[in-house]
């Protein structure tokens, strides 16, 4: 653990009073390894230069130094390099899809299942999509018992849908949805046995979980770099060539063409298609340093350890008086996010407390306002952990937290 977190510079940071940082908001972003910023600074000092574009040396080796790491990363996610777009985050890939790829290939009468516990990312794009085009959008409600995806519910919707949009681990609840089942029940049952499209919100998976986009067996997979150690400003979008084919291209203009007349232009193929402008070149190298240095980890490992914190911290949290937890982290598969509020202090005025004595949390609806809506409150108070989080951490949170609630509760 203490190699670990020696990685992690911003880790050794004081906070007022002295107190130590404790970051406990890995859901919303993770901390970044040295390796990363060394990568981007690196660049920057060294070969700085535009890509795809000119012929002399930092050209080059800043082209080359883009394209490894689009073959590096797309490797680390099960996929030939063919596969991904780069894109500037979860937000955008999702976006992608649904100008890209919806507005092509679906119409009014056609149906998209989503959830109840999507963030807004992947409800959003569908309602502007339904409004414009008339497309019919279904929410898979949540059993309000055990907090999971209604699955009865899902296996009737399925059945003549022609997308699926399912969240692989919510950013509230800790839950990972049984993503493998909706896969198969999709390409099964889904559009009248035709098998239905699939796209997978991986932005909190991908953090303590190997994605593997090829024996996942989606049609997208979306995801961000910056909550699995990587720079914030990209992510990605895996599709198979073969759709790609099928999408248009959602941000149009310099480097996504093969040739521009005044009567109309041609495209590049494959990803490059889908990367108008100067890409996220620093960025890029960024994300590919954050690849290399998670694949000296045993992804069960990370697992293993941040689920444990959670749900160690969550059943200590919930012998606090007051304090209520949303979510399950009973379950081996939840993630590092433990949801909770207080009966009486304010969610808001919590997170204040709690960064007075060094911890970092957040407060909010999460974007995921429906999920709120299912809980019946309006926002929450959140710590998340990830691989750098220790139980002297955990420990420390919950004696604070139990301070607080004896000052103010
Ligand atoms: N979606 C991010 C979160 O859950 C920002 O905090």
């Amino acid at each position: 653990m203490e190699a670990i977190r020696s990685d992690f510079p911003i880790l050794t940071r004081t906070m007022d009073g002295g107190r130590p940082l404790v970051y406990l908001d890995n859901a919303a972003t993770t901390q970044k390894p040295r390796q990363v910023i060394e990568a981007m600074n690196s660049y920057y000092e060294n070969t700085n230069s535009n890509v795809h574009r000119a012929v002399h040396t930092l050209a080059g080796e800043a082209t080359e130094g883009y394209e490894n790491a689009r073959t590096e990363i797309a490797e680390y996610f099960g996929a030939p390099r063919d596969h991904l777009i780069f894109t500037s985050g979860t937000t955008e890939a999702i976006n992608l899809v649904a100008y890209g790829w919806a507005r092509a290939n679906l119409s009014k009468g056609d149906v998209i299942v989503t959830t109840e516990m999507e963030h807004h990312a992947d409800i959003v794009p569908w309602q502007i999509l339904s409004k414009e085009r008339g497309v019919e959008i279904r929410y898979i409600p949540l059993e309000r018992d055990t907090l999971t995806l209604d699955m009865d519910a899902f296996e009737i919707a399925v059945s003549d849908a022609n997308l699926v949009c399912v969240v692989h681990t919510s950013n509230v609840l800790g839950v990972r949805n049984d993503i493998e089942r909706i896969i198969q029940l999709s390409k099964s049952n889904g559009n009248d046995g035709k098998g239905a499209f699939v796209m997978i919100d991986a932005a909190q998976a991908a953090p303590h979980e190997r994605i593997n986009f090829l024996e996942m067996n989606c049609d997208f997979l979306a995801l961000s770099s910056h909550k699995m150690g990587g720079p914030t400003g990209i992510g990605g979008l895996f599709v198979r060539p073969e759709i790609m084919e099928t999408m248009d291209p959602f941000i149009s203009g310099g480097d996504m063409i093969e040739t521009v007349t005044l009567e109309g232009s041609t495209f590049q193929k494959g990803p490059q298609k889908f990367e108008a402008g100067t890409p996220r070149i620093a960025e890029a190298f960024g994300w590919h340093a954050a690849v290399k240095w998670l694949s000296s980890f045993d992804m069960k490992e990370v697992h293993k350890h941040i689920s444990n914190l959670a749900r160690e911290t969550a059943a200590r949290m919930s012998a606090i008086p007051g304090i209520k937890i949303y979510g399950r982290h009973d379950m081996e598969s939840c993630s590092g996010v433990v949801s909770f509020l207080h009966e009486k202090i304010h969610a808001e005025d919590l997170a204040h407390l709690l960064d007075s004595g060094g911890f970092a949390v957040r407060t909010g609806h999460h974007c995921a306002q429906p999920l709120m809506d299912a809980l019946g409150v309006s926002s929450t108070a959140r710590i998340s952990f990830w691989l750098y989080n220790t139980k002297e951490e955990a420990n420390s949170f919950v004696e604070h937290l139990t301070s607080i609630v004896d000052r103010f509760g």
